[in-house]
């Protein structure tokens, strides 16, 4: 932020001076966070409709405090393989699954 009035100081100067990079300020500004998969909406739509919206549970057994009764290796593994009737999640991305499982397993 420092940066960005630094920078409108010395492009206000700049401007003065004629130069015209003041719109720089804009993309100067923009902090990029780290793209990252949210864990619930991969829930919201791909779980939800058997574990529930609230992790209350439906067809499938509440997971709402699925994190005391599992670890984050135990959950991948359903996650990979499937659990009695629940099939396997593997058309959802390793690294999303890592994050649901990291998620879930704070569920307790
Ligand atoms: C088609 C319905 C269905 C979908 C979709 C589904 N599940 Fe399941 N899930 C089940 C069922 C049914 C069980 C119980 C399986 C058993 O114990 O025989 C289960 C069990 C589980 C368990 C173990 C719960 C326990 O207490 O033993 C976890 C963890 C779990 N699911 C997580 C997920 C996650 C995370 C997703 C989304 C990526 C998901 N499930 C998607 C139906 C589903």
């Amino acid at each position: 932020m420092k940066k960005g009035g630094l920078c409108l100081a010395v492009c206000g100067v700049l401007l003065l001076a004629g130069c015209s990079t003041g719109g720089n300020d804009t993309v100067n500004q923009k902090e990029a966070p780290a793209v990252q998969a949210d864990p619930q909406e991969v829930y919201m739509s791909n779980c939800a409709s058997c574990h529930g919206g609230n992790l209350q549970g439906a067809t499938g057994p509440g997971l709402q405090q699925i994190g005391a009764k599992m670890n984050k290796e135990q959950i991948l593994q359903i996650l990979e393989n499937g659990k009695g009737s629940m099939p396997a999640q593997s058309h959802i991305s390793a690294d999303e699954r890592d994050q649901l499982a990291t998620w879930l397993t704070e569920k307790k």
